[in-house]
């Protein structure tokens, strides 16, 4: 597996790990107030991650390294930024002030999947045996 895929599952777990923690506390305590946090932490920071790692996992001999790298740092920040901003405005009773830094990080998440969408097409165009 090339690292890059290894750094997006590395990423993935730690978030799917906050992530399972806080779903415990919040069926533990029935505070449901950050579930949508607890859902996007989960499908952005686990399931979307893990997906690109898959992909350059199987794309490994035909990948530009550069893009996956990027697709990876952009990402990853998208996360970073996106989730705190998200706990935060959910948590103050949707405060307008963090939605700056949520639509920032929701532009870096929109960003990193168009940055795969850009690997994703170069492996559907590049020249390849019949078939
Ligand atoms: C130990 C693992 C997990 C626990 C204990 C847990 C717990 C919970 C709880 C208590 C809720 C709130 C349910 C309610 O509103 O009545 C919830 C919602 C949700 N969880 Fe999890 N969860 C876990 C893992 C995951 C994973 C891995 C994903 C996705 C990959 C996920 C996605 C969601 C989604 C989409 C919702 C709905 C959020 C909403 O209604 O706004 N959860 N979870």
């Amino acid at each position: 597996m090339p690292r890059v895929s290894a750094a997006f599952f590395a990423m993935g777990v730690v978030c799917v790990l906050i992530g399972m923690l806080y779903g415990m506390y919040m069926g533990a305590s029935e505070t449901f107030t950050l579930a949508a946090a607890h859902a996007h932490l989960n499908l952005v920071g686990w399931v979307t991650m893990a997906l690109y790692g898959t992909f350059y996992a199987l794309t490994r001999g035909t990948m530009s390294t550069r893009l996956a790298w990027t697709n990876f740092v952009v990402s990853a920040l998208g996360v970073v930024v996106m989730i705190p901003a998200l706990v935060l405005f959910l948590s103050s009773g949707n405060d307008p002030k963090f939605v700056p830094p949520m639509v920032a990080g929701e532009i870096l998440t929109v960003l990193g999947m168009l940055v795969f969408g850009i690997s994703v097409l170069r492996e559907l165009v590049r020249a390849r045996p019949a078939g």
